[in-house]
């Protein structure tokens, strides 16, 4: 238990002794406190305007050539969403849903699963871009 949180304990102990030993209403409910990171969107990510833009930023510059994954506007969500990879194949490069299934997700999250880690030249994504990216396939990878 973290030092802020012994105060709230000791107060609830005094709580449960003064209230619970004159009254039976059953057990007290403790709402879980609501963490949050500030900054962490949870709303519905859009591909054209947020996804499209970091795949413009970090990937456009290889993809159309590199893996035969042309990632340019218009062409990009046919290249991605339920297409087998080309050098991983039967895995799909997205997979609704499922992140953890997508070989895109696996190359921009530094595991080893699939080879080279994207974007290979030394550049990276930031949390946020990441976090985008993973939003978008766990929301069902939408063309929206
Ligand atoms: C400097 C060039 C370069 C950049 C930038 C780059 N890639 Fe790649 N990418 C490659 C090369 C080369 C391959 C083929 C080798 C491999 O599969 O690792 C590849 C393969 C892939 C594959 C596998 C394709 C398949 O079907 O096998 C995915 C998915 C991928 N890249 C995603 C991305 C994403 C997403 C970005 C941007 C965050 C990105 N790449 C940026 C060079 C690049």
């Amino acid at each position: 238990m973290s030092r802020s949180q012994l105060p709230h304990a000791f107060l609830f102990a005094i709580g449960v002794f003064s209230v619970g030993c004159t009254k039976d209403e059953g057990p007290l409910y403790i709402p879980e406190p609501v963490t949050l990171d500030p900054g962490i969107p949870m709303d519905t990510v859009f591909f054209a305007t947020e996804v499209m833009p970091v795949f413009q930023q970090h990937c456009w510059v290889c993809h159309p050539p590199m893996g035969e994954m042309d990632l340019s506007t218009g062409v990009a969500y046919d290249n991605l969403v339920n297409v087998p990879a080309l050098g991983y194949a039967p895995a799909l490069r997205i997979v609704p849903g499922d992140p953890m299934a997508s070989v895109l997700w696996h190359k921009i999250s530094q595991s080893t699963t699939y080879g080279l880690n994207m974007p290979p030249n030394g550049t990276f994504l930031t949390n946020e871009e990441l976090q985008t990216i993973r939003d978008w396939i766990e929301q069902g990878a939408m063309d929206n």
